[in-house]
This record gives structure tokens, sequence and C-alpha cells, in this order.
């Protein structure tokens, strides 16, 4: 039986969700919400569902509600998703909550200790990695073609420069200077981890361009990050808001690198290329191989540009998750993976706030697992 759903927050990305779960038959969206009670109204019609302006009402009249998907933005983006986390948790009910999980990584601790106390699903909408270019190179990785994991070289941000400096995703933010590392590095260090596993090092550093600074503008939007997985393989992270544009890759590029192949991801969801290292069984002619020449490369295109299929696919995910009752601990892109990549910005902010020292993000909580699975 499908899984009811009430969506919390219905601006653009609120609506966005709704149309994946009204197109996705896990799914039957039963009410939406909005303090803006235009919002709300607007939202319900189009759909075809009932309209609250509180959550409270809407838990109380919607019982036997499954998931409440939580899509409000705040500060940072993020400022706004504390309240009705913890209202639809305390509720008893599975939520599914907007990125970053908080602007407060206290906060955000408290939303995973809760959904865990409860026994609840907690998922995040970090949605960069649920992609047919991730699912390829993470095969990659499970058929032990990348072998030991050696480095992770991430670029993530806004194409950008001087010219374009105020119009889009690149303009001033009302002087907030960890806006960009608060409400977007979650999206990379989510993808860096996915693939490489848990940090155990951060050193950032953090800067702006002039156009910024003579503009009165403090938004660190360059963020360099050098970090150490558990695993002893090395990362970095640049992430920048529209001060420059990518070169190769585009707007998002990963390219892991192990002992037995390197996989790199171009543009998110659009394209993943296999580099098998010489003496693999897939390299061609190792034996030719020279200073100046390469392995033949694998590519797989999806087929798809569009970053916005990312969203349709991840809210599937978690709507599989919920109805396959998987053990909580296995949720994929679950609200402690979400703390995770939080618990890196806020290292990294410390490492820049001392300049550049090396700090230890704080320990995650422990997974017990389950005798089961
Ligand atoms: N995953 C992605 O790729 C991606 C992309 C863009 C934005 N986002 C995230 O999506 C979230 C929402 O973005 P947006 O631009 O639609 O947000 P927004 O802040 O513009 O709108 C949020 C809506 O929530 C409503 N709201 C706030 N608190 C509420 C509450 N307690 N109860 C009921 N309604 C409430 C507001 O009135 C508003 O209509 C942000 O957290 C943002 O970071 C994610």
């Amino acid at each position: 039986m499908a899984l009811k759903v009430g969506i919390v927050g219905m601006k653009g990305i609120g609506n966005n969700h709704a149309n994946c779960h009204s197109a996705d038959e896990l799914a039957d969206l039963v009410a939406v919400c909005d303090t803006i009670k235009g919002r709300a109204d607007d939202a319900a019609e189009r759909l075809g569902v009932k309209a609250y302006y509180s959550l409270k009402a809407m838990l109380e009249n919607e019982p036997d509600l499954d998931i409440v998907d939580v899509t409000t933005g705040g500060t940072e983006n993020g400022s706004w998703h504390f309240e009705p986390t913890m209202q639809a948790l305390e509720a008893g009910k599975n939520v599914l909550v907007e990125k970053p999980i908080s602007n407060d990584v206290t906060e955000a601790r408290l939303m995973v200790a809760k959904a865990a106390e409860k026994g609840l699903y907690l998922g995040c909408n970090l949605n960069h990695y649920f992609t047919p270019p991730a699912d390829r190179a993470m095969q990659y990785i499970e058929d032990g073609e990348v072998g030991e994991l050696v480095y992770c070289l991430h670029k993530m941000g806004f194409a950008g420069g001087e010219y374009t400096y105020g119009q889009g995703g690149g303009g001033p933010v009302g002087g907030d200077q960890y806006f960009h590392v608060k409400a977007f590095l979650s999206h990379p260090f989510s993808v860096m981890r996915y693939f490489c596993g848990d940090v155990m090092q951060v050193q950032a550093f953090f800067d702006r361009p002039s156009f910024r600074k003579s503009a009165g503008d403090l938004m660190l939007s360059i963020n360099s990050i050098h970090m150490r997985f558990q695993n002893g393989a090395m990362g970095y992270l640049l992430s920048q808001r529209g001060d420059a544009t990518f070169g190769l890759g585009g707007w998002w590029s990963v390219e892991v690198a192990g002992t037995r192949g390197t996989f790199c991801i171009e543009n998110c969801i659009e394209k993943m290329t296999f580099f098998p290292a010489p003496g693999t069984e897939g390299a061609a002619n190792p034996e030719n191989m020279t200073m100046g020449s390469s392995p033949v490369p694998t590519v797989h295109e999806s087929g798809i540009s569009d970053f916005g299929e990312t969203f349709p696919l991840r809210i599937h995910a978690y709507l599989e998750d919920v109805t396959n009752g998987v053990p909580v601990h296995q949720l994929r892109a679950s609200g402690r993976d979400a703390l995770a990549a939080l618990e890196y910005t806020w290292a990294a902010m410390e490492s820049y706030e001392q300049g550049g020292i090396l700090v230890r993000p704080h320990p995650l909580p422990t997974v017990h697992g389950h005798p089961t699975g």
C-alpha cells in the first residue's frame, strides 16, 4: 500500500517534492502545509490534496500520515528544519528533510538522536548521489575495480565571475559570511563520504574575491578544504559560489582514484568515465603505456543532463526504504549521513577560524545495528 505523505513548506522545493510524490506509485500525497495560507491553498488546489496552515493541524487531522516531508528553508537555508522535524518525529512520523539538515549542528545532533530514540526513518534530501553515474561508480568500487582508495577530488559550486556578480546563485546574500558554507557544503561533503567513507581530519582555507570585498559582501564564497578519510585516502574539495567558472567537469565533478582504477563523474547526473589502471584486466595494452599515454577509458553517458532529475530518484529511494522496512541504520542518505556532512562543515569553519589548523570532526553517534541485519 502506498505511503501517506504530507509536505511542510510549499514554496519552490516543496512543490518540486510534491510533484515527485504525486508521480511515484509508492507515495500517496494527502496534504500540504504552509504558514503562508496562499501557498498551501495554491499547492493543494493544483495537487488535489488538503491544505493546512500549521503542522500541528496537519498532524491532528491526518493521523494516518506515514511520512512528513519537511521542505522549509530559513536562514542559511536550514533554520526552519528543526522545529517541524522534531514535531513530526515526536508524533511518531517518519521524516524526509531538505538539506542542510539544519544550519545549527547542535540542533542536527538532537534531530538524529530523536529519530534514533523513536526508531523512525529520518532521511535527508542529499540528492546529488542518487544518479545513474553515481550508481555505476559505486558498482566499480563494489566490484573491486577501483581497488584501495587513494584520493578523491571534488569540485562543486556555481559558475560565474565578476561580470555576473549580483545575478542568480552568485549574488550577495545579506552579509552572512557562512551562508555558502552552511547552506551548500552538505552536498559535496556527502558525495565524498558516500564514495570514500568517514572523514577524520579537516583543514580549510576560505576567502572571497575582491569584487565581493569592495561590495561589502562578507560571504566566504571560496572554500578550499583538504581532508583525510578514515581508510587513509586523501580528499580535496573546492567549492565556490559564482566567483569563477569551473573548467573540466562543469559545475559538479568528482574524481575518485584507487590502486586499480579511477572514475570521474561530470555534471552530477550526466556522465561517468572509468579509467582502469595499467596492468589491470580492464586496461587495454598496458605494456604500451609510457609517459604521456593513458589507459583507454570506458565512458558511461546517462542521457540525462537535467539536475532536477535527482529529486524524483532520491525521493523514490527514501520511499522504497520505508516501504521495504529496511533496518533504520541502513536508510540511504539518513539524518546521520546528513549530520556527518554538517560535522565536517563545522570542522572546516573551525579550521578556517584558527588559520587553517587540522581539526577532527565531532564523532558521529554510534550505529548499534541489529542482529537481524
Ligand atoms: N536538495 C537540493 O538540491 C535543493 C535545492 C534547492 C533548495 N534546497 C533546499 O530546499 C529547502 C526549501 O527551499 P525553498 O527555496 O523552497 O525554501 P523557502 O525558504 O523559500 O520556502 C519555504 C516555505 O516553507 C514555509 N514554512 C517555513 N516554516 C514553516 C513551518 N514551520 N510550517 C509550515 N510552513 C513553513 C515558508 O512559508 C515557505 O513558503 C531549503 O532547505 C533548501 O536548502 C535543496
